[in-house]
């Protein structure tokens, strides 16, 4: 189990991250303590920040002298590396040496050298996008500048060059070509701002073991699977693009009513549907649907109580399945993305998996009454991002940029498997 915490200076990362570490029984590796160390190392030897040649060997040669010990702390030639390696000094001297690609290129492998193959909690910048792309579960970890300012002020005991060091520090970061700080596309986003170390630890926790499908579910959900893939033949391409663990949003193309099930079968974990109202009315419907994790959602007006529900649930670990195009439209191809559709992932920061499906359309030809059993076709993408803006007034201008951005994405996944 390796879980990638990233995030900027002063995001809680550290607090967090040895908390998580503890209460799952894990090691715990920070790797900014790696770079400190060659920056801290480069400046007692007087190597300048920007000779990279020998910031390499630096680099090289003390690394191979550091070893987790008890599974938390870094040793340097046999002693636990102490608090000189965190002084404002030394933070900016690393940020600078660790922003040459060709220091990272040596200290990288040093850093998975050092995780324990039985796992851990990896502490970083780069951790979800390079260290360990294949991480069972990447958080990243935020919160308002002043927030962090004002822990960083807290840990140094004074608030002295902090505004200028966290500023520069994650500029510097998140600006450099290799190893940028940013959060993958897969990973969780949290807000620690206004959330204590403990209920972040929580939260995370409930992002790797989320509530489990009922029974119901669980049944139905094998039955219709097994049906879709005899039957229908059902093919599917990329399924490994539905995360294992983790909230994300599945996001479909709709041309049929059976689109949710096939979507349901895809994964053993849980998709909870946003389906329109109508859907609900009968109550033989109403009861399949609800066992198969739908819940309705009124159309044609914001809908609060269902918005509210899709962002809990996504707070809480778990698959939302939503239709970027907002209804069914059996005879288009892929066009519109509707903004409610962004507005959610936007608010959640989940990430977004497109799901492309073909044939369903001929399932239900119009004016017949059985079913046609063709062959569906599923292509899952990989999942991407859009702009992430969990609380405050989202600007109207940002929100079109959003679902254009999501258009555009989408579309690529979806076009390549619809036929035209
Ligand atoms: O997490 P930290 O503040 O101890 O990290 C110090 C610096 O090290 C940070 O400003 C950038 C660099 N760093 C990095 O480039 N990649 C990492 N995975 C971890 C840290």
């Amino acid at each position: 189990m390796i879980i990638a915490i990233d995030g900027p200076a002063g995001s809680g990362k550290s607090t967090v991250a040895k908390l998580l570490a503890q209460k799952l029984g894990l090691a715990y590796v920070d790797t900014g303590a790696t770079y400190r160390l060659v920056a801290w190392r480069a400046l007692q030897n007087g190597t300048p920040l920007d000779s990279v040649d020998a910031l390499r060997t630096v680099a090289a040669e003390t690394l191979r002298n550091v070893e987790l010990r008890d599974g938390a702390n870094l040793t340097f030639d046999g002693s636990v590396i102490g608090p000189e390696i965190r002084t404002p000094e030394v933070s900016e001297a690393t940020s600078i040496v660790s922003a040459h690609p060709e220091v990272r290129s040596v200290v990288v492998p040093e850093q998975r050298r050092l995780v324990p193959a039985a796992g851990a909690v990896v502490e970083g910048r780069d951790i979800g996008t390079v260290v360990w792309p294949d991480a069972d579960l990447k958080v990243y970890l935020d919160a308002s500048a002043e927030v962090r300012m004002s822990r960083r002020t807290d840990q140094h005991g004074s608030s002295d060059g902090i505004a200028r060091e966290v500023t520069e520090r994650d500029e510097r970061d998140a600006r450099r070509p290799v190893g940028a700080m940013r959060p993958a596309d897969d990973a969780m986003l949290i807000d620690t701002s206004s959330v204590p170390a403990e209920d972040v630890v929580a939260r995370i926790v409930k992002l790797l073991h989320p509530a489990p499908p009922g029974r119901l579910y669980a049944v139905l959900r094998a039955i219709l699977a097994f049906l879709l893939r005899t039957l229908f033949r059902l093919e599917v391409e990329g399924v490994e693009n539905i995360p294992k663990h983790g909230s994300a949003i599945l996001a479909p193309n709709h041309r049929s009513l059976i689109d949710h099930f096939v979507v349901a079968a895809l994964t053993k974990r849980q998709v909870w549907f946003m389906g329109k109202a109508e859907l609900f009315k009968s109550r033989m419907g109403a009861r399949l649907l609800t066992a198969l994790g739908a819940f309705p959602v009124k159309r044609g007006r914001p809908d609060r109580a269902s918005l509210q529900r899709c962002l809990e649930l996504l707070r809480d670990g778990q698959l939302v399945g939503i239709y970027p195009e907002g209804t069914r439209r059996p005879d288009s191809r892929f066009e519109e993305v509707e903004e409610g559709f962004a507005y959610i992932a936007v608010r959640s920061g989940a990430p977004i998996v497109p799901i492309g499906l073909s044939g369903t359309q001929a399932v239900f030809p119009t004016g017949k009454k059985l079913p046609r059993i063709v062959k569906i076709r599923v292509v899952v993408g990989k999942p991407f991002r859009l702009i992430a803006q969990t609380s405050g007034v989202l600007p109207r201008t940002k929100l079109k940029e959003a679902t254009a951005h999501a258009q555009e994405r989408l579309s690529v996944v979806m076009n390549a498997v619809e036929p035209l």
